[in-house]
């Protein structure tokens, strides 16, 4: 009895740093197999928080292992003892989770692409930057791997990482659905796709440009078949209703 009043003592006044305070000290460290239970279990308490269930695709265990051992990283974030945030970056090489196929890049580009792939932050940790900080800190690892390429897929319902993805320089190439059971565009989830130049510094000028709503599909499939890339978020109602400025160069 004493044990859970400490404990809960303990978690309420961690709860009240949390909230109280502006710039929390997290650390960032890389997880390999043995923090696997720590991963699967953030994992889990993110996906049952996740209101449109349509917007997040969580890995399973085998997946994570495969990742790893094709030379993939997870990064996670630590605030004191507890995972509260992981990245996991998948580098794929001419395996089908390559998402450069998508895009058709050629075998050379494919072998220098990584895959933004999943990320999560806890409930009660949203706000610091995590995701965007995660990004950049495994960009910088992938960059002296000697990566060139990033993709990422995204729900068009997922506003929150859309704009951090664009933040950090991807645009958005294509959508369509992703992870069907039987082929991509027949089941499965509507996906964007995003890419980045890993090297990229500078921004882009784009020629002309149009407003387009992320629940129209239609419409932008066509003008990402014409050489358009959604390159800003406009302006958003909710999180799953906003605009995206679309540019060609
Ligand atoms: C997407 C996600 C990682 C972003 O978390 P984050 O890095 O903490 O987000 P940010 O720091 O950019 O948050 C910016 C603002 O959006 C809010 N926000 C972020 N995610 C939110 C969410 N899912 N629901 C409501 N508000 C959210 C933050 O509270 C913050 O608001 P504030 O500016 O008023 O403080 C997190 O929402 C998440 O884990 N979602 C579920 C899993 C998921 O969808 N992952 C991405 C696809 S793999």
């Amino acid at each position: 009895m004493l044990e859970i009043l400490k404990t809960n003592q303990l978690a309420e006044s961690l709860l009240h740093e949390v909230h109280t305070t502006a710039s929390l000290a997290f650390h960032m460290e890389m997880l390999g197999k043995e923090k696997m239970n720590e991963v699967m279990k953030l994992q889990d308490i993110v996906y049952d928080y996740v209101e449109n269930k349509e917007t997040y695709h969580p890995n399973t265990l085998e997946e994570n292992y495969d990742i790893l051992d094709a030379g993939g990283h997870i990064l996670g974030v630590y605030f004191k003892s507890q995972l509260v945030a992981f990245r996991i970056i998948d580098t794929p090489g001419l395996g089908d989770r390559n998402l450069g196929k998508d895009l058709n890049f050629s075998e050379e580009d494919l072998r220098k692409v990584s895959i933004f792939d999943s990320t999560v932050v806890h409930p009660d940790f949203r706000g610091h930057g995590l995701q965007f900080k995660t990004l950049m800190r495994s960009k910088e690892i992938l960059l002296q791997q000697g990566y060139q390429h990033g993709l990422a897929t995204i729900s068009p319902n997922n506003l929150y990482s859309v704009r951090n993805l664009i933040k950090a320089g991807f645009v958005i190439k294509e959508v369509k659905k992703k992870y069907g059971a039987i082929a991509d565009e027949i089941d499965g989830k509507l996906r964007y796709i995003l890419w980045m130049d890993l090297r990229q510094k500078a921004g882009k000028q784009y020629q002309h440009v149009v407003r387009l709503g992320n629940r129209e599909v239609e419409k932008q499939k066509l003008f990402l078949n014409n050489g358009y890339e959604g390159f800003k978020i406009v302006s958003h109602e909710q999180s799953d209703n906003f605009t995206i400025a679309y540019g060609r160069i």
